[in-house]
């Protein structure tokens, strides 16, 4: 780990207080997406009542000296912010779930009590006063519960031809279909979920696509997604 947060969430014991957590796969380069989102959807504050908090999740880009600047760039902005988490591997597409997952066992250790968190990357928008209101609406919205919920992606499989962006070879996944899943560009799901995700995850080999990986953690545990009208990620927006 490079960049860490361990009082993000005032610690362990504290982190109940915190109603949503924002959580945005952000590559060091998109320094200006991260400065809109900082004072827009993403800014930190108490809303109804309740108190939303803000993550980065970054790995690293380029080699040698350039790699070296980025770093030092993201420092600064750590320093400025404090909303960073960076890890050092190569922040690629088929990296996503190993950006995912290492923020899961972050979240275990140091956010474990975090009601709700929002998924997604920081090139969405998304409504995340009506997010709250939304959850704060739930039969049970302490986030002890079940709750993942988003663009539903179902009856889909691998993609086998090689050009493919989601190009995945037989040789990492042999079955022809994904279970049900949320696509990446934002989802909502309960603390809950999230802890029973990682738990899963340890015995699953991880498949290099974020969101569908997720999908298969859920159906390990028993569990699915649902859809939400309010989630359109295929057109890369986030309404709720
Ligand atoms: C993932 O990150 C590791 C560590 O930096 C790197 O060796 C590997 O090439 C990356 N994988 C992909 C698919 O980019
Ligand atoms: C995850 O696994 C740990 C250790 O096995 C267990 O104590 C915990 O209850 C599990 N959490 C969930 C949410 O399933």
């Amino acid at each position: 780990m490079l960049l860490d947060l361990p009082d993000k969430c005032g610690g362990a014991d504290k982190s109940a207080e915190v109603f949503l957590l924002l959580v945005i796969k952000s590559s060091p380069v998109n320094y200006d997406r991260r400065e809109v989102l900082r004072k827009t959807w993403a800014k930190e504050r108490l809303h109804n009542g309740v108190w939303i908090r803000r993550i980065f999740l970054s790995g690293t880009s380029d080699s040698g000296f350039e790699k070296e600047r980025l770093n030092k760039l993201l420092e600064l902005e750590q320093r400025e912010y404090s909303d960073i988490l960076q890890w050092d591997f190569s922040d690629t597409f088929y990296n996503l779930t190993l950006k995912q997952i290492l923020f899961l066992e972050w979240m275990e250790r140091n956010c474990p009590n975090v009601r709700f968190l929002l998924n997604g990357d920081d090139d969405v928008f998304a409504n995340t006063d009506n997010m709250v209101e939304y959850l704060q609406s739930l039969k049970d919205n302490d986030g002890s519960k079940h709750l993942f919920t988003g663009h539903l992606i179902q009856y889909v499989g691998p993609i086998r031809s090689s050009g493919s962006k989601y190009f995945v070879p037989v040789q990492v996944q042999k079955s022809d279909s994904y279970p049900p899943y949320c696509g990446g560009g934002g989802f909502l799901l309960s603390g809950y979920t999230a802890l029973v995700i990682y738990n899963m995850s340890q015995s699953i080999d991880l498949l290099p696509i974020d969101d569908v990986y997720m999908g298969m953690c859920l159906a390990k545990a028993g569990l699915g997604p649902t859809s939400h009208i309010g989630v359109k990620t295929a057109e890369y927006m986030i309404l709720i």
